[in-house]
């Protein structure tokens, strides 16, 4: 029997779990039931869609709801995850408001799939960010602990969903024109982003934090278990429409050389190394290295996997490691890690189409 699925939001993430599910041929009846704020016809990836108001009934019979709403108090899982795991669905949420419950497990499935035990209907999924940045923590501390991660990201402004990549649209014909007022909406961004980028994502903390950096320090530790691993992030968002690129310094217990960093990180699962001398370059640089760009994850090859470059030993502390990882926050950041979610409790026969 096919697993029934209903998908709550259709905008950036909501598309691309509805296109991930076609994909990977999930166990599903075609098509999902699909809800948003109000009824309409729309088209995703590709295919013509009915979507109904979210409303009760839009869970009767689900055995699987993947949540991609807005968050707070007027979000989809906020109002409609009790009533979805009520009747009776495993629901996986991809926003923000659950995923620091303590009974609620954070899950990126190469790490800890674990985390859903058999009393857990309800799991949510880690900030784009966090997600593709555990995947390599994770490899590395396996083998040995890591103490401390200093990071930066470059993230795109589909992070933000549909609005701000139109935002980013609108301000490049003006932008061409002039760099000077630029016209820009300050509900979606506090500056224009056109040729431009801004260290503030997510609201101010009282620290002078934003929720975005604290995000990736809390879900990070939930997620690996470790509350004493010290992350110090910054976040930044670019003028870049998919792919969030990281900049992450990692100190460990003990010493890694950067050939035993790109080993481990080469049999990472969802891992994919891209950091060996450049031969094709056309620039008169002997020691010029490829490295993965925010653009590689547009290759069929390389849309699912996060991956690493630049890896070098960091020689101004004992034990550090410098490297830069990308992946396409859509995908890897969002949507596949929830369908991944959902395949994962299918092996474990939690989940039975
Ligand atoms: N974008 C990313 O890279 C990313 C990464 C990780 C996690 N997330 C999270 O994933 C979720 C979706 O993000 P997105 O970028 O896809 O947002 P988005 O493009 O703004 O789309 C939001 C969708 O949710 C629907 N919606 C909003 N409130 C709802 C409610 N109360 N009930 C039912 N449907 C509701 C909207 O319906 P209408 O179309 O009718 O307005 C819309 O279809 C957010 O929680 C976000 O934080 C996003």
């Amino acid at each position: 029997m096919a697993l029934k699925v209903t998908v709550v939001g259709v905008g950036m993430v909501g598309e691309q779990i509805v296109s991930i599910l076609r994909e990977r041929d999930f166990p599903m009846e075609w098509p999902p039931r699909i809800c948003a704020t109000r009824a309409r016809s729309e088209t995703l990836a590709g295919e013509g869609f009915k979507v109904e108001e979210t409303g009760e009934e839009a869970f009767d019979g689900a055995e699987v709801v993947f949540f991609a709403g807005k968050e707070g108090g007027k979000g989809a899982s906020v109002q409609w995850g009790e009533k979805a795991v009520k009747a009776g669905a495993i629901c996986v949420d991809n926003g923000g408001d659950f995923r620091m419950d303590p009974t609620v497990p954070l899950v990126v499935p190469e790490v800890n799939l674990d985390a859903v035990t058999p009393d857990k209907s309800f799991i949510a999924s880690p900030n784009c960010s966090t997600i593709q940045m555990v995947l390599v923590l994770n490899a590395i501390h396996q083998v040995t602990r890591i103490r401390r991660v200093v990071v930066s990201t470059y993230q795109s402004v589909s992070g933000w969903g549909v609005q701000a990549e139109q935002e980013l649209l609108n301000q490049i014909p003006h932008a061409l024109k002039s760099l000077d007022d630029i016209p820009f909406d300050p509900m979606v961004f506090a500056s224009p982003i056109a040729f431009n980028l801004f260290p503030h994502i997510d609201k101010f903390t009282e620290d002078g934090y934003t929720k975005e950096e604290m995000k990736m320090v809390w879900e990070t530790q939930k997620i690996m278990g470790d509350d004493t691993i010290k992350i110090s992030p910054t976040t930044v968002r670019v003028a870049v429409m998919v792919g969030h690129g990281e900049s992450i310094n990692i100190e460990t217990e003990r010493k890694l050389t950067a050939a035993e960093a790109r080993e481990i990180l080469s049999n990472a699962p969802g891992v994919v190394v891209i950091d060996e001398p450049n031969t094709n370059s056309p620039r008169p640089d002997p020691l010029e290295r490829t490295y993965p760009v925010p653009l590689d994850v547009r290759k069929p090859e390389y849309r699912d996997m996060v991956l690493v470059g630049r890896i070098r030993e960091d020689p101004t502390i004992g034990n550090g490691l410098n490297l830069w990882c990308v992946a396409d926050n859509l995908r890897k950041g969002a949507a596949l890690n929830v369908v991944q979610i959902a395949e994962g409790l299918i092996e474990r026969g939690r989940l039975n189409p």
